[in-house]
């Protein structure tokens, strides 16, 4: 099983109006949970791609649609947003979080584009990037959010394993070709 061996580091950047912290979680000898820089945007764009197109069920947005997209857009996504990665020799699974901007929704954020690489599932990567998360999420917002597909069995039982609960389902929320796919939406107190 993937461990959480250290916390993240305590230096700390401004990103979107609100600090967040650079650091790793180790999670094993050789993989690490940490912060990308916005210097990073090559790689981020990669897995981000990557999870596209392997897995297009499991999101709301396109391959065809973010392959198209200049760097900037990328560049944009790291710089409004929180992504953390677990790295191995590479880039092996990534999750996004975003804080809601606005006076009566910015205490509650976003978790997004979860993914991690096939080959390296079942290990327990995606607990360490989602502890990760909330922890950071934990110092920003009071509760977290996501939506995921409700056909998609291992992300649901990944997020109730880490206390998200649902409250609500969104029928025929997204269609791919001619299959229409019902979310479930989640949410988990922080505070
Ligand atoms: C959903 C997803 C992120 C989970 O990532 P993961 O790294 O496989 O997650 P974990 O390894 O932490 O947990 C997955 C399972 O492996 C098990 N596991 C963890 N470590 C293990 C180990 N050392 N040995 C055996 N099993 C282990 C967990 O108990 C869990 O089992 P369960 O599904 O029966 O509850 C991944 O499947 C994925 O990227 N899917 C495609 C994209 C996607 O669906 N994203 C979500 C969008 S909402």
């Amino acid at each position: 099983m993937v461990r959480i061996r250290a916390g993240l580091s305590a230096s700390s950047v401004a990103i979107a109006g609100s600090a967040f912290r650079i650091g790793g979680i180790m999670t094993g000898p050789a993989t690490m949970v940490r912060c990308l820089r916005p210097d990073e945007v090559d790689a981020y764009r990669t897995i981000r791609l990557e999870a596209l197109q392997r897995d297009p069920e499991a999101f709301g947005s396109a391959f065809e649609l973010e392959a198209s997209r200049p760097i900037e857009h990328f560049s944009e996504q790291l710089r409004n947003n929180a992504v953390f990665v677990a790295q191995g020799d590479d880039l092996i699974g990534v999750a996004g979080f975003a804080r809601l901007n606005g006076p009566k929704i910015q205490h509650k954020g976003f978790l997004w584009g979860m993914y991690v690489r096939s080959s390296c599932r079942s290990t327990g990567v995606g607990a360490a990037l989602l502890t990760a998360v909330i922890e950071h999420a934990r110092e920003q917002v009071e509760i977290m959010q996501l939506t995921v597909a409700a056909i998609n069995e291992p992300a649901r039982r990944l997020y109730t394993r880490m206390g998200f609960v649902e409250y609500g389902r969104q029928e025929r929320a997204l269609k791919h070709g001619h299959r229409y796919f019902d979310e479930v939406l989640m949410m988990k107190s922080l505070r």
